[in-house]
């Protein structure tokens, strides 16, 4: 499934991603800035979070408690905040678009 991740400045990359993966670790293993995931995806860190477009909001889902704690550590969270450590690549997300909030540029 293809991933789009957009920079605060606009800058896009789209990658195709093996099903399963988190959107974090897309990220990671692709270089794409703006996530930087400190803890690895134990969901301690909220350097990983995103704000998923808002086509695609109710497909990826609402974030589950633990992970709406986290949020409220990291800046410029919206309705649509998500941390990526917590969002599981699939079919079903293919066209997915996250993007990185200005304070994680
Ligand atoms: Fe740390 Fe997602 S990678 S909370």
């Amino acid at each position: 499934p293809k991933i789009t991740y957009v920079e605060h400045d606009g800058t896009s990359r789209t990658v195709d991603l093996e099903p399963g993966l988190s959107v974090m670790k897309g990220a990671i293993r692709n270089n794409i800035p703006g996530i930087d995931a400190e803890c690895g995806g134990q969901m301690s860190c909220a350097t990983c979070h995103v704000h998923v477009d808002r086509e695609w909001t109710a497909k990826a889902g609402p974030p589950r408690e633990a992970e709406r704690t986290m949020l409220e550590f990291a800046d410029d969270t919206s309705e649509h905040s998500r941390l990526s450590c917590q969002i599981r690549v699939s079919d079903e997300l293919d066209g997915l678009i996250v993007r990185t909030p200005e304070s994680q540029g």
